[in-house]
């Protein structure tokens, strides 16, 4: 960008409460695609200017702003009353060091990096840039007045606006350039003589005016960039805005979405080529899919890595897993954290397996928990089979040697080891040790008792 991160500051005001929210948490905090609004601006100014610290002017819920968002690399200055949000970048006025400054609000959070860049390399130093935009119902937000010439003239707030005013459908997004000279001297002198009783930061156009500052307004590419949050049905609104977006940005990497409407993204997700994708999938945290996976309807995926060409079939819910390439999931199966799945390993329906290492080309294709275990290459548990991990107190681990064979409705009572090559029979209680390569079974003889008569009902 022409000018230089040095060359302006970065404030974000990010102090109110919220009230429409209608919530205990402080409106910077609601989330949309899973991560606050306060974050999605500092991203997206990373991403535009790497090398410099937003200010975040922070009040209402301050710890619990600071406890979620700690990890930002912003500067935080507290406004501890909150009095307006002319008085809110006024307590920024002390750490601002350069000869302009950018200004978002913490509620506007999917402003794009191009529109800033816009705003920032079309704003000449002694200029006050302003991004606008005509909203079809601009209800609640602050027009943009101007006189005939097509010159600003004022923003007013719609308590404060005329009948008049009030059908302008220009709208201030607040977000501002302003030189930093412009607001050092003027934000100390505006006033709260408003409907709101509020230092309104949109007071100091009128001084900007007053002292030949150009007024220089620019607009966003699409509207929703400069919608705010105030309420849950904008917060909704934003939300699909946002997925519809990150649909179609996977679909141009080369994903088929059955339906960009039923697919929601909310981490950070990374595909390889020519992954089919259905309906209703919901991806969360860090996710990486590998080449010409599959994922079925009705899926979660969350904190995954899968490998190419892995199948994940319908109502699955995968969590904290790494799957090799070629293996096959589901339909309803559950795979918990700390699960490996090697390279063609089947895991079939009603199937739940948590913090286990299962070897390649391995079975578990029904009905079964496994827990705590390592499995090795071409084991093939049978259904029903339960790794009785826990013991009350602690839980224990299950060892299964390679090719090995467990047999259905089997109980492995952990700690326990399963040799290579064993067999175990069919519905045994297994707690001891199984040697490698031999028949294992454990389970009362049968008989047949001749003669037996089943009990009759009396008839009456
Ligand atoms: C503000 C603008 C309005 C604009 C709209 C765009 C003013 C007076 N009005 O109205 O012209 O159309 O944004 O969305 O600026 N904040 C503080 N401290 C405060 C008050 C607010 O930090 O004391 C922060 C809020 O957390 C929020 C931002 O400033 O992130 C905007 O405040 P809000 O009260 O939502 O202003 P609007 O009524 O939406
Ligand atoms: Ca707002």
């Amino acid at each position: 960008m022409s000018n230089g991160p040095n060359t302006f500051d970065i404030v974000i005001l990010a102090a109110g409460q919220g009230k429409r929210m209608q919530s205990r948490l402080p409106k910077v905090l609601h989330r949309l695609a899973n991560r606050p609004l306060l974050e999605h601006i500092t991203r997206t100014l990373y991403e535009l200017i790497p090398d410099k610290k937003p200010i975040v002017v922070y009040g209402h819920g301050g710890e619990q702003i600071q406890k979620t968002l700690g990890h930002l690399s912003v500067e935080w200055v507290l406004q501890s009353k909150q009095l307006g949000t002319g008085h809110a970048l006024q307590q920024a006025l002390p750490y601002l060091q350069s000869p302009q400054v950018l200004v978002l609000c913490g509620d506007v959070p999917l402003i794009s990096g191009d529109t800033l860049k816009k705003l920032i390399s079309t704003t000449t130093v002694d200029a006050l840039g302003l991004v606008t935009a005509n909203f079809p119902d601009p209800s609640g937000l602050g027009r943009i007045v101007r006189d005939e010439a097509g010159h600003v003239q004022d923003i007013v707030e719609e308590k404060d606006a005329s009948e008049k005013q009030r059908k302008i459908k220009e709208i201030n997004a607040g977000i501002y350039f302003f030189p930093t000279e412009l607001i050092k001297k003027g934000l100390p002198t505006i006033e709260n003589n408003n409907a709101q009783q509020e230092y309104y930061l949109t007071s100091i156009l009128s001084q900007a005016i007053q002292n030949k500052y150009p007024i220089h307004t620019i607009q966003p590419n699409a509207i929703e960039e400069v919608q705010g949050v105030n309420d849950r049905i904008q917060l909704s609104h934003l939300e699909r805005y946002l997925q519809k977006q990150l649909a179609e940005k996977f679909m141009r990497q080369g994903v088929t979405l059955s339906d960009p409407a039923r697919f929601d993204v909310r981490g950070d997700l990374s595909v390889g080529q020519d992954v089919t994708i259905d309906i209703n999938v919901i991806v969360e945290g860090y996710v990486k899919i590998g080449n010409e996976c599959v994922i079925g309807p009705h899926t979660v995926l969350r904190n995954v890595i899968l490998g190419d060409r892995v199948e994940i079939k319908a109502h699955s819910i995968i969590d904290g897993a790494e799957i090799a390439a070629d293996a096959i999931i589901g339909p309803f199966a559950r795979i918990r954290p700390g699960t490996v799945l090697a390279s063609r390993t089947h895991v079939g329906n009603f199937v739940e397996i948590k913090n286990s290492n299962i070897g390649e080309g391995s079975k578990i294709n029904h009905l079964s928990y496994v827990g705590d275990s390592k499995i090795g290459k071409q084991v093939n548990v049978g259904a029903g089979t339960i790794t009785c991990n826990y013991d009350g107190v602690a839980k224990h681990r299950t060892i299964i040697g390679d090719h090995a064979f467990i047999g259905s409705n089997t109980q492995l009572v952990a700690p326990i080891t399963i040799g290579e090559g064993a067999t175990i029979g069919a519905g045994s209680t297994i707690t001891r040790d199984a040697p490698p390569n031999q028949l294992t079974l454990c389970r009362t003889q049968q008989r047949s008792i001749p003669h037996w008569q089943r009990p009759q009902k009396k008839e009456e």
